[in-house]
């Protein structure tokens, strides 16, 4: 039986619907909070930890409680007694190399977030996968494409940072490679798209593939002035044999589909 935490999240839907025909217990936040401990009489064979502190610029101002939920509830996950699979960031890297990221390759996260899912991975414990990933998004909940697509009907021009580069990852793949990570020796993964992007081209290709007429002004991440700092080149390819997913743009117009399939998703 697996057990999904944050179900309710993007990720954790994918998970549930990669899964469908199996045995799940899909715990949202509210069956579990994960800084709690677990429910009683769960017995898992896998877990699959999507449950997280996912507000980057809000850790920043509460990174005890991103610890709280990104450390403790990982250690709380693992409390379980099962192999966990555990979900963590290309923002664990400071962005400098300018080549993309390997699982050999040094962190040195440069924000609350990162540093909370650092720790998570240490958290995770021996009999885990740790499976970072990156820029994801998926037809349900906040993510930059569904964040772009409303402000693309709102309005002619976005301004959309152009000095980040990442790849942008559709749930839906990592949700069905988690699958084949499952048999893999644990360890950790880097799991995202082919290609890469950076925010503004990633909002370029959300326009054209919608068909809105949106146009994009290329600004710095220094303009936009968020408050926690982001790798500004963190594209993460795999030389441990981690599965290889598609490319975003092709995780995009999947996305896209779901979206116009089910319009009032939420
Ligand atoms: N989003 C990205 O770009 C990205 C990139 C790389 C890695 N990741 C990692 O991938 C995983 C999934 O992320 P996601 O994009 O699916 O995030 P998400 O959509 O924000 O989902 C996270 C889920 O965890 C839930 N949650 C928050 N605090 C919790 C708690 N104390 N107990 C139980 N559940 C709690 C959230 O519930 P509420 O909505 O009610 O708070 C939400 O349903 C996370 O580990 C994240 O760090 C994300």
């Amino acid at each position: 039986m697996y057990v999904v935490t944050g179900a309710g999240g993007q990720l954790g839907r994918a998970l549930v619907e990669e899964l469908r025909g199996e045995e799940v217990v899909a715990l949202t936040r509210e069956d579990w909070d994960v800084t709690l401990p677990p429910p009683p009489g769960l017995v898992p064979d896998v877990v699959l930890h999507a449950g997280a502190w996912t507000d980057v610029d809000g850790a920043e101002a509460d990174p005890q409680q991103a610890a709280a939920v990104n450390v403790g509830g990982t250690a709380n996950a693992a409390a379980l007694g099962a192999p966990l699979v555990y979900y963590s960031t290309d923002y664990v890297f400071d962005g400098t190399k300018g080549k993309p990221y390997v699982e050999s390759d040094g962190p040195n996260p440069q924000s609350a977030y990162g540093r909370s899912k650092l720790h998570g991975e240490a958290a995770a414990g021996e009999r885990a996968w740790i499976v970072r990933s990156s820029w994801l998004f998926g037809p349900t909940g906040h993510n930059f494409v569904r964040t772009m697509l409303r402000l693309g009907a709102e309005r002619d021009e976005v301004a959309v940072v152009d000095d980040q580069r990442g790849s942008p990852t559709y749930v839906g793949h990592l949700a069905a490679a988690t699958r084949q990570v499952l048999d893999l020796p644990h360890g950790l993964y880097h799991v995202a798209a082919e290609g890469d992007a950076t925010w503004a081209d990633l909002a370029e290709a959300i326009f054209a593939e919608a068909g809105l007429g949106t146009r994009v002004r290329r600004i710095t991440a220094e303009e936009l002035g968020r408050r926690a700092a982001r790798p500004a080149y963190s594209v993460l390819r795999s030389v441990r044999g981690a599965p290889p997913l598609p490319h975003w743009r092709d995780g995009l117009r999947e996305c896209l589909a779901a979206i116009r399939d089910v319009p009032g998703r939420e």
